[in-house]
This record gives C-alpha cells, structure tokens and sequence, in this order.
C-alpha cells in the first residue's frame, strides 16, 4: 500500500507531556499506579475514547471508513474520543495527529499508532510463510526486528503481526500471512516474530508493540473461503489452535491480541467469551489488550448473533475485545450501555487500562513524540545492512523440490533461456501485505541474473496479468494472449538450459483472496508445456503465496524450485540458489498436495479406523488420487545429501533423550533441518499420526557428521482434552527423526506412570 499525506498541519514542536503529572517510572507497578490516577481523573466519554480506533483515510485495509465520523475526526482527536488510529503514515502525519491529542485533549493521552508491518516496513522480507520455509528462527526473529526498527523509525508503536493462524487449506488466501500447518512449528515462529517486534524493551524508540492474531481459528474457514464459519471440535481448538497464542503471550509477552472476523463453533470471535475472558484473559492471565478486527464489532450483526450495532456494541465488550478497530460501535454505543446499566463500568475500566497500559509500557507518555524523529527515520529506512538481512532470509526461503540429474546448480559456461512474466517482474516479490514496500522494487530474476553475468536471455512467453490490480482490486488473468510462446520456446531450444518462472501475483494471495483452483493462472500451465517440449533441461521457479499443485511439473520437469514471493532481494536471492552460491536449505511448512480436492491436506492428520491398503474399496482412501502430498510438510532439498543414522531412545522419569546422527553425504557443504516427530499410540484423546516436537537447523561441511539431540517430556509428551485439560499419558511412544515428516528412521519408548 502506498500513502500519500492526507493530514495536511504543521509539525507542532515536541513537548514533554505527563498525563497524570506524576513521575514516570517503568516498572510493572508503577504503570499500574499510574495508570489507575488516571483512570480516575477520566469521564465516561474519555474512556470510550481510549476503545477506539479510526483508520486514516487513503489507504485503507478495509471497507471504506465512515465519511461523517471521518469529517469530524480532528475535533474528535481532540476531544479525546479517539485513542488510536490505523494506517497513518508519515512522520508529520504521525506528528500532527499527536498534536491534537496531547495538546488539546482534556487529558492529554497520547494516540497509539497501528499499521500491518507483515514482513518487513520499507525493506520488504519474504512473505511470513516463505520466511517460515527456513525454519531458522534466528532469521525470523531479525527479519521481524528490522521491520520494528524501519516501522518505529516513522513514527508507528505498533503493529498487527504477527498472524499465527494454523492453517491447512491452501486456498484460502492468507497462507501466505502465516507458518503454515504445524502448531509446533508455529508456536516456534510466533514466539521469534514478537521478540524481534518488541525487543527487550517496549519503551525503546525502535521496538513497536506486536499482535497475535487471529483470536481465533479464523485459518480454519469452511472451504478456504476469506471470512467463512469456522467449525472445530474442542480438541483441534486446545491442540491446534491456541498453543501458538499462549506461547506469544507466556514465552514473549504479547502486548495486544487481535478477534476474529470469524464464526467459531457458532459465536463470533470478537463477542466470544470463552475466548476471550475465560482462556486468555482468564487461564492464561494475558494483561495486554484485545482489538476487534477491522468492524468485526459490527459484523456480528451479519451473523446473526447480535441485533443490531447497539447489540454488538454490548456483546463485544462483555466478551473482553477492549479496543474496536473501524466498526464505532463503542464510540455510539459504550457510554449509553454503561448508563443504562448493560454494560458494567467495570468492563470498561478494565479494557481502558489495558490499553493505558501498553501505552505507558511504550513509553508515549513519557514522551508521545518519541517516535518521531527525522535523522532516525533518514537513517533507518532500506540501509544496506537491511537488505542484506532481507537477502540472507529470503536465500533461506527457498525450498529445492526436485533436482533429477543435478539439473541444478547452473554450471559456468551454461546459455540459459529465462522465461516467464514473473521472471522480470519486480513488485510480486514485494508480495501482498507489503507495509511501505514500494511498488516495483525487488530486484528481479532479470536483473539478478544480469547482475552475475549469467549468459541468457530473456522472454515474457505470456502475461499473467491484464492491467494492474491495486490492494483492494482483484487481479484479471490474461487467459488468452498466448502471442509471446513462440519466441519463448525459440530461446528454450536454442540455450543449454531453461529457467522458466511461473506462479502468482503479489495480489492473488492475501486478505480476500481465495482460490478455488491452485493451478499457475491463465496460460502459464501451457507455456511451461510448450517451453518443456522444446527444451527438456528445464528448471521450473515458483513464486506464489501459496502451495499450488505442481503435479504435472513433478512428472516432467527435471528441477523445481519453491520461491514465494521474497522481498525486496527476491532476484539476488534467487540467482545465488540457481547457481549454487547458497546451497538451499528450506523445508516446507505446508503439504503440497498432489490434487486440489485433496485439501486440506496435512501430515499430522489422525488415523482413521481403515487406513491400510486393502483389496477392496472399504478403506480410507480415494479412487482417483493417492492420499500422500506431492511433496510432505518438512520436504525440502539440497545440493548435497544427508543421511541419518544411530538414533538412540533413552526413556527418562518424565520423558526420554533423544538422540541420532546427521552426516553430509554429499559434495558440498550445506544446512539441513534435522526433524523430530513422534506419536502417542494411544491416549484418552486420539493423537495424529505424527507431530512435530523438535527441530535443528545444522550446518555441515562435506564428510562431517553431527550429533542431534532432543529431550522429550511432559511439555512435548502431553495434550489438551476437549475440555481444555492438559494431560500427560503413560503408554507407549513412536520416535520418527529425519529430513521431513516423512522421516523413515524410528524408534520406540513407553512413558512409565508416574
Ligand atoms: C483486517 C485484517 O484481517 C487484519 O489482519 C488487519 O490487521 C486489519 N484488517 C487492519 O488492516
């Protein structure tokens, strides 16, 4: 998205303002206190103000905000009735808005500052699952601190990341915001992008508050379709669902979480209190707040669950969402339900000092204009070491698929034809949820390959896309022009090699943006054919923001490489995996299925009571397609070899050490993502076939072995009931170590009572 300045005013000097006009300190207690002085010095009104959030006008991330209240919106800053707003961009925007709260309201409580920094601010990163395909958590947590530094650096306290939705369905549109499949594996990932969002310290100018969402379920939409009803069994939500939210909050402190726009199990998320009031903010103590998604206040009158704006109103804050984002439902309706005697006042003074809170933690009182500085921002933003973390990421995020004969790395030497819209494209890899990624930035496959002097060249073979779609537009497929597949399959039968780069738009994956088909758009399937037939040697490049069934290509195209959409360094990261410079690395954190009505497909799926082959047709499969993905959760490969060996199973009072041998066995030096899975054979609430408990990134010259080690024990062993119940079981347990989840070296342990 791009911003252009809408709050036209002069930049008012900064002064130190101190809300209640006691000393500032920063310990927990003290922002209590504080807090509480100055909950009491506030009317009715003023609270509401603190629930409340508008979005800038331009653009926004939503359906449009509300004209009137927009008109009135410098008087109502002013007046303190709005406490935050989203999707103001600019140092002086930022300024002026604070000016009108600090300097005029009663009270003088500064505005906190939103914005959806997804994966990276100005410097675009890989999109969240590509980053999620290195499984180095190292990298995702600096991936996400150079996004709170650059965001921080204008102006911004806060953002709505990350999104640590589980997600099994490859068409619903926003896989590409998340990690994937994997609780584990996500819970990993969640808790790395909040520490590089708020630091160690919230209060710094260059660390913003971060948001676990989407509280909750809303990666289960029926069929994949944006918004649909979610409908789960308890043991998924308690098992699947919530682990990555709990950890955010226990293991990193997340200052705010976000509701849902979805149904689950027939109450919205965002009027849902067993969500929010009985787990989170009651099991699991969170102290920060919740924001409603964008209107999902209002919405649940769409669901048929509250009457009307009043009745949501009501709903919403009874149930625990504290601020609401762009439905004003609080703003119109707060203060009457309290007067009325419908809504406690209690409720409010309790969502209000959530909010406070965070903003005292933020250090806005302290100084609200602390994150406006022009020298920072003039030295933050796209700095050559930021481009270099978002390179090294985006190297790290590329899964090799398949590589029959050593296709790849291209050899020195080599003529290379390069084919493919998206291989010249240079705003798809900014991908979708962009932040301040400017249009048309990466560095493309082109200029990547022009850059190392490789020996190509290059054509369109077809467009993918007719015109340009915006963030709010859909994407139209070019699904006739196929003018360009004569020349394309000219150069592929003239050059040694093709590499040839298919896949989707920044714009097809995303918010809105479900498929029902995970096929390469338009008539990119029938280049790839054309340009195969008339060059074998071909080296098929994907970049999507989702799996998509390359079923075809695994059967006839020797080398396939799994690009997402990578950033600003797309086409350098991408040169470096081709040629061999970074030996790849990356596993993948969805299944790829081998057919699109296999979805949704994961590995850690329960079994069925028939799931063993048999003669006749009376077991769990299909007549068409085998149940296996194309390529499993955990897949990826490397120019070198592993292999694994001597695992060693010692049970423990509580547990077991694991243990087991990784040796490159192959010619180059590489890393590889040594996995460990293990399954519960039986237990008082089935358990998946297989569940990921560990994992090591390793790194290993040619020859070298290394040794991994892993301690199995309650945290990894036990599992939620239905009721929310964490319970260990004793009994028997398999052990699966290898380079996926279909890791074929294993052993057995019984965990003894206790
Ligand atoms: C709606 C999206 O669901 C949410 O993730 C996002 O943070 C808000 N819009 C604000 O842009």
């Amino acid at each position: 998205m791009k911003k252009i300045a809408k709050w036209a005013g002069s930049a008012a000097c900064a002064v130190l303002l101190m809300a209640s006009g006691s000393a500032m300190a920063e310990d927990d207690a003290s922002i209590d206190q504080q807090v509480d002085a100055l909950l009491a010095q506030m009317t009715l009104d003023e609270k509401v103000g603190q629930l409340t959030q508008f979005s800038d006008i331009g653009d926004v991330t939503g359906p449009a905000p509300d004209d009137a209240l927009q008109a009135r919106k410098v008087e109502l800053i002013r007046s303190g009735a709005v406490g935050s707003m989203l999707n103001v961009i600019g140092l002086n925007e930022i300024r002026t808005i604070q000016d009108y709260a600090v300097e005029n309201s009663r009270l003088k409580i500064p505005v906190i500052f939103g914005y959806d920094v997804v994966h990276g601010y100005r410097t675009s990163f890989p999109i969240p699952l590509a980053e999620s395909a290195s499984w180095d958590l190292d990298m995702i947590e600096a991936s996400a601190r150079v996004a709170a530094v650059e965001a921080s650096a204008q102006g911004l306290n806060w953002t709505f990341a990350p999104m640590i939705d589980i997600t099994r369905d490859a068409r619903w549109g926003r896989v590409m915001e998340g990690a994937g499949e994997d609780t584990y594996l996500g819970t990993e990932i969640a808790v790395a992008r909040v520490r590089g969002f708020q630091g160690t310290d919230l209060s710094a100018p260059d660390t913003i508050a971060a948001t676990a969402k989407h509280f909750a379920a809303y990666g289960f939409a029926e069929a994949g379709r944006e918004y649909n009803t979610v409908d789960i069994g308890t043991a998924t939500l308690f098992n699947v669902v919530l682990p990555p939210f709990k950890a955010a909050i226990e293991r990193a402190n997340v200052r705010t979480v976000m509701n849902a726009f979805n149904v689950l199990n027939g109450i919205p998320a965002t009027g849902n209190a067993f969500l929010q009031r009985d787990i989170l903010k009651g099991d699991w103590g969170f102290d920060g707040f919740v924001v409603s998604d964008w209107a999902s206040g209002l919405e649940m009158v769409n669901h048929g669950f509250a009457e009307d704006g009043r009745d949501a109103a009501r709903l919403a804050m009874l149930a625990g969402s504290d601020m609401d984002m762009e439905s004003y439902v609080y703003f119109d309706h707060i203060a009457d339900l309290v007067e009325n005697g419908e809504v406690p006042e209690a409720l409010v003074d309790d969502a209000v000092r959530r909010i406070l809170r965070v903003k005292f933690e933020l250090g806005l009182f302290e100084d609200p204009y602390r994150y406006l500085d022009a020298e920072r921002e003039a030295a933050s933003l796209l700095t050559p070491e930021h481009l270099d973390t978002s390179r090294r990421m985006a190297e790290r995020s590329i899964v090799l698929l398949k590589n029959e004969g050593d296709l790849l790395p291209l050899q020195p030497g080599e003529t290379i034809a390069l084919i493919g819209d998206l291989a010249a494209d240079k705003d798809s890899p900014i991908g979708n949820w962009r932040g301040m990624g400017e249009a048309n930035s990466a560095v493309s496959v082109v200029e990547g390959f022009e850059e190392a002097g490789l020996d190509f060249t290059y054509e369109q073979g077809a467009a993918l896309q007719i015109g340009e779609a915006g963030f709010a537009q859909q994407v139209i497929v070019n699904t006739e022009d196929r003018s360009g597949f004569e020349a394309a399959v000219a150069a592929a039968s003239a050059a040694n090699k093709v590499v040839i780069v298919l896949g989707e738009d920044a714009l097809q994956s995303g918010e809105g943006r479900s498929r029902t088909r995970l096929d390469f758009p338009g008539v990119q399937q029938e280049l790839l054919e054309a340009v195969h037939a008339a060059n074998p040697d071909t080296i098929l490049v994907v970049m999507s923001g989702r799996p998509l069934v390359l079923t075809w290509a695994d059967e006839n195209v020797p080398s396939i490489v799994q690009a997402w959409h990578l950033g600003s360094e797309s086409g350098h990261a991408l040169t470096n995996v081709l040629t061999g410079a970074y030996n790849p690395s990356g596993k993948l954190p969805m299944s790829f299925p081998r057919a699109l009505g296999q979805v949704p497909i994961y590995y850690n799926q329960l079994n069925t009571g028939r799931p063993n082959q048999i003669p006749d047709v009376f077991w769990s499969h299909y007549i068409d397609e085998s149940n296996a993905p194309l390529y499993p959760f955990g897949y990826g490969l490397s120019y070198t070899d592993f292999a694994y060996s001597g695992l060693t199973v010692t049970p423990t009072a509580d547990g077991a050490e694991i243990s087991f041998t990784v040796a490159n066995t192959g010619e180059l030096a590489g890393e590889e993502v040594a996995q460990l899975y293990i399954r519960d054979l039986a237990a008082s609430v089935a358990r998946p076939i297989r569940e990921l408990k560990g994992f090591k990134k390793i790194s290993l010259a040619p020859g070298e072995s290394g040794e991994v080690r892993f301690t199995l024990g309650p945290d990894e062993l036990g599992f939620y009931n239905g009721h929310g119940k964490f319970l260990v079981e004793p009994g028997r347990f398999d052990v699966f170590v290898g380079g996926s989840s279909a890791a074929e070296l294993t052993a057995s342990f019984d965990l003894q009572p206790e």
